[in-house]
């Protein structure tokens, strides 16, 4: 299944740099506050490690993993935006965060060598019928009893809210607005889901309702 309109459209949103947000592009800049106090939440149980930051654009929390005490590596397909969280990584002087240009569908990493996983709005532009390798391969670099944490979009958004369909599609363009079944039917069964909770992203012209979910593998 072919994702090269999307790939091109976070390609063109990076391209505009500093101008992201006002261009439209409107996910924040910022280490999200919710992933903070998920990280407060595991603190007893983990605060060190291997963290991977999958979809990462320009690694706001890859490079917060790397300062708070893990060894982070941030994946993405776009390799302009690699290149860039490459060079802030450098210029903040953190040498404890790698970034490789990969797609999370193809993921390539040892079994079993990560603590933590994060997902910042990634699974909601994979399309259902790449659930299963998005699952399988998540599973299989994510040590037993490590943490996953999810924010994608969620149902609850005023764009999807009061229609029968939870997506959009446009072309190839695809925004999955995440049900809390369609989570437990995914995860339930190989993960245990500890927490979830809705949190509100301003963004332009509407805001983004995100359903953020802390899950432990089993
Ligand atoms: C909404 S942005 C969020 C970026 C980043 N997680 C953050 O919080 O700033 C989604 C990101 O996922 C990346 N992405 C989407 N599908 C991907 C895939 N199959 N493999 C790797 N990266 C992907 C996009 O290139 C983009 O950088």
């Amino acid at each position: 299944m072919s994702y090269e309109k999307q790939k091109r459209f976070f390609q063109e949103a990076y391209q505009h740099g500093d101008k992201r947000i006002e261009k439209g592009y409107g996910w924040p800049l910022e280490v999200d506050p919710q992933l903070i106090s998920f990280m407060k939440e595991i603190e007893e149980l983990l605060k060190s490690g291997t963290a991977l930051d999958i979809g990462c654009g320009q690694g706001r929390h890859a490079i917060y993993f790397a300062e708070n005490g893990f060894y982070s590596i941030g994946i993405d397909y776009i390799e302009s935006v690699i290149k860039e969280a490459k060079q802030t990584a450098s210029d903040k002087g953190i040498d404890n965060v790698d970034f490789e240009v990969m797609d999370v569908l193809k993921l390539n990493f040892p079994r079993d060598f990560f603590d933590l996983v994060l997902d910042w709005s990634v699974l909601d532009h994979v399309k259902p019928a790449d659930w299963n390798t998005y699952l399988s391969n998540i599973f299989k670099v994510l040590k037993s009893g490590g943490f996953l944490i999810l924010t994608e979009f969620g149902a609850n958004d005023e764009r999807v809210k009061d229609k029968q369909e939870n997506f959009c599609e446009d072309e190839n363009h695809y925004d999955h607005y995440f049900r809390m079944d369609e989570i437990e039917e995914l995860f339930g069964e190989y993960f245990e889901i500890i927490k979830t909770n809705e949190t509100v992203i301003e963004t332009e012209p509407k805001p983004h309702l995100m359903r953020n979910i802390l899950l432990r593998k089993n």
